[in-house]
This record gives structure tokens, C-alpha cells and sequence, in this order.
């Protein structure tokens, strides 16, 4: 079996609010947040919005594009870490919005990374042949516990939604291998101090706020997304240079840069979604992702890499030939 990619779809709210909009609420500037992040824009759900309503819409642009109803999913993954609620997971509400039969359904945590975590649970899922469509999303409403007195960190962050359907198709022997090719996870909780939200219902009993030391984030973020990418493509014996598309979590530009040029990867093969999106943790692969194959840079055929690090500190990468 081959797991491919069968549709991609997105969701970002209506609000989008530009850096000079936030510097009227907090002391900050369009000039230091561009400089610093590479950021212009980011969008905020409504109060009424829930995460499973952001990635009902994101799912149901991803079903439409792969020609799919709901009643062909097999299972269900959302990658979050703003649950609706503390239980049940956001994917059951997810299948309840869609309208999805009972299947599998369950939400990882794996913060930023939790896109690259979800596809690799579902492509082995598919790949055992317990599943042939799988749905899996990262959807994040970040702006409901964000500290606005933290202006090195409210600043960095945004709401929405993305969602991808993994489908197993008999493998081609005659043809290049389709589908996800390799996949990296990695997680390093000694490290969990630097990125973390201060709150939890066996500690505080509250959500929490979202805490970051920049700079160790910063570091590590360019040797670990640098270093799962090296990871899929030798474990899939393929060159670096063969990669058409590097579509990294959108966490800073001064980030993917940094990684890009560890890679030898030219600038103009990255797809960029940080100055309209800002970090949607989760949700931010599958956004870059839609943006790049409805635009028309992503074709069919092309060698994508996908790589994220987030909190935990947990990472990981993808190699995948759409
Ligand atoms: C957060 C980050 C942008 C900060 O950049 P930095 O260059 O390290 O900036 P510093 O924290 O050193 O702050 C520099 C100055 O800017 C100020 N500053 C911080 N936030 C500011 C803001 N929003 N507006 C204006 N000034 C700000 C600081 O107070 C500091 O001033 P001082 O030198 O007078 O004390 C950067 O560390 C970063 O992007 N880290 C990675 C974060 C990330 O990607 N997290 C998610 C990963 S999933």
C-alpha cells in the first residue's frame, strides 16, 4: 500500500488583524514584529468560533478536493492544542460537524509538530490496512490564551485550520514510489520549560497562558527542523536536491532562512505563509500546504518535505512525493 495525499483544504477566520492594528493594543510596532518574525498579519477566530468549527471547514475544502463524503473516512485526527474541550477529543466533534459514521477518531498533542505526528499515526494506520481514508487536520484557536502583557510572544501567533486526506492505493511496482515516502518524530521533554502553556486541569485547574524563551526556541528550531529533513531524505535515499517543494512550519522567517540555507535549498523552492498567516502552530503545514497546491506551484508528481518543531520540544518531518 501507498499512502497518498487525495485533498487538501484550509481555513483561516474572517478577522485578520495587522501588526498596526495590534500595536494599538499593546506597546509593539509593524517595523519590530516584521523585522523579528517576518510576520504582517494574523487572523483571530470569533468568540463563538471553536477549533472544530475551524477545522470542520478546513475538512470539508479537503473532502471536496478529493472527491470523498464524509462517509469514506475511516479516521479522524486532529492535531491541536486548543481542544473545545478538556474531553472529548476535537475530533469527535469534528465527525459530529461532518457527519461522519462511527469511526476512529482521537486528537494528538504534539503542538507545532503536531501535523507531522498526525500523518505519521495515519499513515500507519493506512499502511496496516486498518484504514483506507484518513482525515487529519491541525486546527489551533492560539488567541484564546495568549498573554497580551507578553508582547515578545502575543505578537507571534494566530488562529486557523488546515486539513489533508491520507487515502492507501495499491502500490505502482512499475512506477516511482507516491505518497509518503519517510517519516521523522522526535521529542526532547527536558526541553519543555522553553515552550509550554502554564496551566492544566491536573495543575492549576485552568488553561493556562502560552510561555516561550525566544531565543532557546529559536536555536533549536533551526537545528532540529534542519536535521529531520537530512532525516526523511536519507531514510528514503533520496538527495536533498531532489526536493521540489520545502514546506516548513511557519514559525519565523528568520527560521526558515536559517534552515533553508542549512539545506542548500534555493528560497525560491519554500513556500512562505508567515507574513499573512503568523504561527498557527498545527494548523500551519496544511495552510501552506493549500495555499501552494491551489495557487499552482504544487503539482502533482512534485517531492514535497514538510518539517515542524514546536512544544514539547517535539518535532518531526515528512517526505512525501504528491
Ligand atoms: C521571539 C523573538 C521574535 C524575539 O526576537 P529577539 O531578537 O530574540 O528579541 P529579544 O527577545 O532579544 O528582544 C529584543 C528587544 O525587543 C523588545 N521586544 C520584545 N517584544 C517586542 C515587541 N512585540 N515589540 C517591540 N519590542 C519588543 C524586548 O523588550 C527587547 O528590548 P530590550 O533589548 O530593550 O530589552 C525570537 O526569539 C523568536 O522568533 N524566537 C522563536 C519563537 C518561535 O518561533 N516560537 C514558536 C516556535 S513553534
Amino acid at each position: 500500500m501507498e499512502t497518498i495525499i487525495s485533498g487538501v483544504g484550509s481555513y483561516l477566520p474572517e478577522n485578520a488583524v495587522t501588526n498596526t492594528e495590534l500595536a494599538k493594543r499593546i506597546d509593539t510596532s509593524d517595523e519590530w514584529i516584521r523585522s523579528r518574525s517576518g510576520i504582517g498579519q494574523r487572523h483571530f477566530a470569533a468568540d463563538d468560533q471553536s477549533t472544530s468549527d475551524m477545522a470542520r471547514e478546513a475538512a470539508w475544502n479537503a473532502l471536496e478536493q478529493a472527491g470523498l463524503k464524509p462517509t469514506d473516512i475511516g479516521l479522524i485526527i486532529v492535531a491541536t492544542v486548543t481542544p473545545d474541550k478538556t474531553f472529548p477529543s476535537t475530533a469527535v466533534y469534528v465527525q459530529q460537524k461532518l457527519g461522519v459514521p462511527p469511526c476512529i477518531a482521537f486528537d494528538v498533542s504534539a503542538a507545532c509538530a503536531g501535523f507531522i505526528y498526525a500523518m505519521n499515526v495515519a499513515h500507519s494506520f493506512i499502511t496496516t490496512g486498518q484504514v483506507k481514508h484518513a482525515l487529519i487536520i491541525g486546527a489551533e484557536k492560539l488567541s484564546c490564551f495568549l498573554d497580551w502583557n507578553d508582547r515578545a510572544t502575543c505578537v507571534l501567533f494566530g488562529d486557523g485550520a488546515g486539513a489533508a486526506i491520507l487515502s492507501g492505493v495499491p502500490a505502482r511496482t512499475a512506477a516511482r514510489p507516491r505518497g509518503v515516502l519517510s517519516t521523522y518524530l522526535a521529542a526532547d521533554g527536558r526541553l519543555a520549560k522553553h515552550l509550554y502553556a502554564d496551566g492544566g486541569p491536573s495543575t492549576t485547574g485552568t488553561v493556562g497562558q502560552v510561555r516561550m524563551n525566544g531565543k532557546e526556541v529559536f536555536r533549536n528550531a533551526v537545528q532540529e527542523i534542519a536535521g529531520a529533513v537530512f532525516e526523511v531524505t536519507e531514510r528514503a535515499k533520496v538527495s536533498r536536491h531532489d526536493i521540489d517543494w520545502f514546506v516548513p512550519h511557519q514559525a519565523n522567517i528568520r527560521i526558515i532562512h536559517s534552515c533553508a540555507k542549512k539545506l542548500e535549498l534555493d528560497e525560491s523552492k519554500v513556500i512562505v505563509t508567515i507574513d499573512k498567516h503568523a504561527n498557527t502552530s498545527s494548523a500551519s503545514i496544511p495552510l501552506a500546504l493549500d495555499i501552494g497546491i491551489r495557487d499552482g506551484r504544487i503539482k502533482r508528481g512534485d517531492l514535497l518535505v514538510f518539517a515542524a518543531l514546536g512544544g514539547g520540544l517535539a518535532w518531526g518531518s515528512a517526505l512525501v512525493r504528491y
